[in-house]
């Protein structure tokens, strides 16, 4: 269904409540990665060519209702000034006496940033009054935050309610490339899954493995399956309580005629810190010592992995193939990142913070068709659940004197 568009929204000298994920990595107080910041700057750029201004709020981090200056979004609103190429104004706080007056002092064409939501435990528990203080600083709310649409709080579920409502810009360019996913219509689909567990991820394997014609599992989730075949796996990291999914994913792929390849090879080492041992192990071949560890896929498995997603028309890929983030083990992820982007009639869809992050740093997030700003809620929206913060959005069509 689509969902009302800001571009429907009449704005003209109207204060928009804009509620972004500004939720960025911050290391030491400074922006570690700024792409959702970037990604936010064009539904602000919008709403002030319309003649509005902006009110934008946000959460960062988990602060759990407490203030707590680890969690301020002042750096975050800094990098968006910069993004915007404008003044940004930042409120103390995201309610109260002062975040009203100065939403009620700023003339069309300027932003206010308020401070991180979180702060008060009403935004997580979607209390209706908190939500009717954030409604009161604007005359209508835009949500842009697709990385925090899977949550029902009150900055994304329960304003929508109380203002003539609209989904800006990201949100709607996340639906439309994530839609023919979700809804099985992207052609021959080819699933890459990594990251660490079986069990963070089930209805994803679930349902990608109803819709896909291949998928391929790497990362420590694929300990598990190699487990589940009676292969070797040291002392890796892996699920035993997640042998009989394992088995029953492998299940679903056969009975949905989805073709499911598991590593065939894997660079090993005594651990993390530890030298990689020269060769990779053949996991038919050899065995694996006790203390050793699986901590990337191997060359074999990589080039077994692209021959069989190359064929498909799109290939979403969720979770890093190894531990990325050592230069010894990230040569699976790079390679298979690589693969991705030498491809050039086929539809590349990166979701995940982990992943986009590797793709980014190997300088290859241009080369991919749509890398999702959403992790937890991308993953939950390609595999068909309702996101509450979308779902509240009034339809495109919908009928509202307000709007
Ligand atoms: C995310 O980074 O996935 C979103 O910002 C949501 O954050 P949360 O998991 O803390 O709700």
């Amino acid at each position: 269904m689509k969902k009302r568009s800001i571009r429907e929204l009449d704005l003209a000298g109207k204060r928009v409540l804009l509620r972004l994920d500004l939720n960025v990595p911050m290391d030491e107080g400074r922006v570690a990665d700024d792409t959702r910041i970037k990604a936010s700057a064009p539904t602000i750029r919008y709403a002030l060519e319309q003649g509005a201004s902006v009110v934008v709020c946000s959460h960062l981090g988990r602060p759990k209702g407490e203030r707590n200056p680890a969690f301020d979004l002042t750096p975050a609103a800094v990098r968006l000034a910069r993004h915007l190429r404008m003044n940004v104004q930042m409120a103390p706080d995201c309610i109260g006496p002062v975040a009203n007056e100065m939403a009620g002092n700023l003339n069309p064409g300027q932003v206010l940033v308020l401070q991180n939501l979180r702060f008060h435990e009403e935004e997580e528990a979607n209390d209706a009054y908190f939500a009717s203080q954030l409604a009161d600083l604007a005359d209508v709310y835009v949500n842009d935050a697709f990385g925090a649409a899977h949550r029902a709080h009150a900055s994304t579920h329960g304003v929508a309610k109380q203002l003539p409502s609209a989904a800006g810009l990201l949100l709607q360019h996340e639906i439309t490339a994530l839609d023919p996913i979700r809804n099985g219509q992207a052609g021959k689909m080819g699933f890459i899954c990594g990251g660490a567990k079986v069990s963070d991820k089930l209805g994803l394997l679930e349902r990608l493995a109803e819709i896909s014609e291949v998928m391929v599992i790497g990362g420590a989730m694929a300990n598990t399956f190699l487990l589940a075949q009676g292969l070797p796996t040291g002392s890796s990291l892996l699920e035993q309580n997640m042998v009989e999914a394992a088995n029953e994913i492998s299940a679903i792929a056969a009975e949905q005629h989805c073709r499911l390849l598991i590593p065939s090879d894997g660079v090993i080492a005594r651990g993390a810190d530890a030298p990689p041992r020269a060769k990779p192990l053949a996991f038919a071949e050899e065995e694996l010592p006790d203390d050793w560890q699986i901590l990337d896929v191997g060359p074999a498995t990589v080039e077994a992995f692209a021959a069989a997603v190359g064929e498909c028309d799109t290939i979403v890929w969720n979770g890093p193939l190894g531990l990325f983030e050592r230069e010894a083990f990230s040569g699976g992820t790079r390679a298979m990142a690589e693969a991705l982007a030498a491809l050039s009639d086929t539809q590349t869809v990166i979701c995940g913070g982990e992943t986009a992050a590797a793709v980014a740093q190997f300088r290859l997030t241009d080369r991919m068709t749509h890398v999702s700003t959403g992790g937890g809620a991308a993953l939950e929206y390609l595999q068909g659940l309702e996101l509450p913060g979308i779902a509240v959005l009034p339809d495109a069509d919908a009928a509202d004197e307000d709007a």
